[in-house]
């Protein structure tokens, strides 16, 4: 395993694979999930990402467990606050009070003195982001959390938090946690824009989409295997679901990985996760596993490169339509590049 610095704006090093926490406590047992964790750090990971919303907790729950028998200052710990945690009208959203006592229970049930990177999992519109930043600096001056980050926000969000922080002299986002895969190429649009001019590192989640880009998936099926993730999203309406991604542009997208993994001598995950290793703008794709053989195969995406040609297949495939105001601007980022 790798390490790289978590964007230009800190001296963090982190592994070039996170693993996301979202399964501990859902799909994947307590005691398989610390079998993961153990074979993760084995492999050389130092980089975790949760949240306090996975299984209301349970999710960090399991990872404090699991800290509490390793020296806990060789993690990078990631966590989250934003979504509801109980049914109060103050438990849920940034508002100071919700993110004071967010970090709080997050601290208890990771059973931390700190968290490495406490990240906002989602833009407020409720709150003024005045009092967002100015509630994250007082945590970072209290030495309760050490960076921080936002998820989930567009373009202008994070441009404005940023110019904002800046003027107050506020500890700044040093990254972003956004979707980003094969699947999901708007990201490119502003996002990494925003972050490749700021210095933020870019942590994208759901590299494989839930599973699409797992290998699972192919043409010519009437529905998801049972067992998966895609099986139980729909129920859930959570976005992977069947019905989101059933189309051509998917089906285009998954021929060309299994293409380009033939030819590579590669899982197809491995070649979906190593596709954001090779840009340059990311830092550390956040792996999911449901199990130990997925978390092994996934760990392979690490180390190699893709060919030139085989990323130019798999960015032929993949590109989104782009409409105005994008499409000149894609133009441009081309001619730069
Ligand atoms: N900030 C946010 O809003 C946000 C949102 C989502 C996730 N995240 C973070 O990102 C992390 C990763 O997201 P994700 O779980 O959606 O990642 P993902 O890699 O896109 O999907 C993981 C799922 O795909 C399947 N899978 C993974 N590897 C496989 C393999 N080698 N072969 C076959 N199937 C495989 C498994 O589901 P099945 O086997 O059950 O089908 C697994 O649970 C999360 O843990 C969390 O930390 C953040």
């Amino acid at each position: 395993m790798e390490y790289r610095l978590l964007g230009r704006n800190t001296g963090l090093k982190v592994s070039e694979l996170c693993l996301g926490a979202m399964t501990f406590g859902r799909e994947t047992s307590e005691k398989d999930s610390y079998a993961i964790l153990d074979a993760f750090a084995e492999a050389g990971g130092n980089f975790i990402d949760t949240a306090d919303v996975y299984s209301r907790g349970e999710s960090e729950r399991i990872l404090g467990a699991w800290l509490s028998n390793q020296n806990r200052d060789d993690f990078i710990v990631a966590t989250k606050v934003r979504y509801p945690m109980g049914e109060g009208p103050n438990d849920t959203g940034l508002s100071r009070k919700h993110i004071i006592t967010g970090v709080e229970r997050s601290l208890e049930r990771l059973n931390v003195e700190y968290i490495d990177l406490y990240q906002v999992h989602g833009w407020d519109p409720l709150t003024p982001i005045t009092e967002i930043l100015r509630t994250l600096n007082d945590l970072v001056r209290q030495g309760l959390v050490h960076y921080i980050g936002a998820s989930n926000f567009k373009g202008w969000q994070l441009q404005k938090a940023l110019n904002i922080s800046r003027e107050h002299n506020w500890e700044p986002f040093v990254c972003l946690q956004p979707q980003y895969n094969l699947l999901a190429r708007a990201t490119e649009w502003e996002l990494l824009e925003v972050c490749r001019y700021e210095g933020l590192g870019v942590i994208p989640w759901s590299p494989l989409r839930g599973g699409w880009l797992s290998g699972k998936f192919k043409r010519g099926m009437e529905g998801p295997p049972p067992d998966t993730r895609i099986a139980i999203a729909e129920e859930h309406g959570w976005g992977e679901r069947w019905s989101n991604y059933n189309n051509e542009f998917t089906w285009t997208v998954l021929d060309a990985l299994f293409e380009v993994a033939d030819e590579a001598g590669k899982h197809p995950a491995q070649v979906a996760i190593n596709w954001l290793l090779c840009n340059e703008a990311v830092t550390a794709p956040i792996i999911g596993a449901r199990t130990m053989e997925q978390l092994k195969t996934n760990l392979g995406a690490a180390s190699w490169r893709l060919s030139d040609a085989q990323l130019a297949r798999l960015h032929a495939a993949s590109d989104p339509v782009v409409s105005y105001p994008y499409d000149p601007n894609a133009k441009w980022q081309r001619e730069r590049d």
